[in-house]
C-alpha cells in the first residue's frame, strides 16, 4: 500500500511535492486545505464554518476535519494507496486516522516531514499563486506561470491566497509549532517519520521524496 503522509509548516513545499507525487504514482491527493477552499469558492455551509477559521489562520475544529477525511479515505479510489497533505495536523487527528485505517485493515507507510526555515517560508508564501479553478501551485520568482496570471495546465485564472498576507501567514506558523509540530515526534516515535531539507530545489527534493516512497511502498 503507497499510505503517504506530506507533513510540515506552511510554504514548506507540500502542495508542490503532492502534484509530482500524484502525476507518477498515480495516487489521489487529498489536502483538506484544497478541500475547504472548493468548499468556500461553492458557498457551501461546510465553506462558510471552514473560512471562519481559515481567514485569521486558525485552525478549522478536529471533528469537521476528522469527518472529511474519514469520508474521502472510504471511497474505492484511495484502497491501494492515497496522499495526504495538510492532515493530520494535530495529535488528535493522527489518533483518528491511525484507529480509522486500523478498523479498515490499512496502515500509514511514510509520513514525510519537509523542513524549512522560517525566513524562506514567509518569502514562499507571499509570493505564492495558486490556481482557482485546479489548485496548481506557482510562485512569482521560483515557479511563475508561463503567462501572467493564468495557469500553465489548465488555463484558469491565478490568485493569491487570502490568508498568504504577511500577518496571517506569522499566525500559521505560530499555529504550526504549537498544534502541529508535535507530530514530528509523533510519528518518530512510531518509526514512520522521513525528513527532507525542502530548501532545495523542487525536482531535487522529488527525487529525495520517490527514494523514500518507493523504500516504504509494501
Ligand atoms: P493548507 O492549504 O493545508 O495550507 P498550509 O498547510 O498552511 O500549507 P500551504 O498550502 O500554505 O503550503 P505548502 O506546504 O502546500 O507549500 P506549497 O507547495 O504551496 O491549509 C490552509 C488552512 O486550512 C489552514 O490554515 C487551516 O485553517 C485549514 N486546514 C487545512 N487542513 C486542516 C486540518 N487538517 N485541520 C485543521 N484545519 C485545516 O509551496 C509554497 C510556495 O513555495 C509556492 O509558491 C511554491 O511554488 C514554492 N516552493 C515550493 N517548493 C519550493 C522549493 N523547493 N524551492 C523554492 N520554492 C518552492
Ligand atoms: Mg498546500
Amino acid at each position: 500500500m503507497m499510505n503517504i503522509i506530506l507533513l510540515g509548516p506552511p510554504g514548506a513545499g507540500k502542495g508542490t511535492q503532492a502534484e509530482l507525487i500524484i502525476e507518477k504514482y498515480n495516487i489521489p491527493h487529498i489536502s483538506t486545505g484544497d478541500i475547504f477552499r472548493a468548499a468556500i469558492k461553492e458557498g457551501t455551509p461546510l465553506g462558510l464554518e471552514a473560512k471562519r477559521y481559515m481567514d485569521s489562520g486558525q485552525l478549522v475544529p478536529d471533528d469537521v476535519v476528522i469527518g472529511i477525511v474519514k469520508e474521502r479515505l472510504s471511497k474505492d479510489d484511495c484502497q491501494k494507496g492515497f496522499l495526504l497533505d495538510g492532515f493530520p495536523r494535530t495529535i488528535p487527528q493522527a489518533d483518528s486516522l491511525a484507529a480509522y485505517l486500523n478498523s479498515s485493515g490499512r496502515k500509514i507507510a511514510s509520513v514525510i516531514n519537509i523542513e524549512v526555515d522560517s525566513q524562506i517560508l514567509l518569502k514562499r508564501l507571499t509570493g505564492r499563486r495558486v490556481c482557482r479553478n485546479c489548485a496548481a501551485v506557482f510562485h512569482i520568482e521560483n515557479k511563475p506561470t508561463k503567462i501572467d496570471g493564468v495557469c500553465d495546465h489548465c488555463g484558469g485564472e491565478v490568485y493569491q491566497r487570502g490568508d498568504d498576507t504577511v500577518e496571517t501567514v506569522n499566525n500559521r506558523l505560530q499555529v504550526y509549532r504549537t498544534q502541529t509540530e508535535p507530530l514530528i515526534n509523533y510519528y518518530k516515535d512510531k518509526g514512520l517519520l522521513f525528513t527532507v531539507d525542502g530548501q532545495i530545489p523542487m525536482a531535487d527534493l522529488f527525487v529525495q521524496v520517490s527514494k523514500i516512497i518507493e523504500g516504504t511502498h509494501q
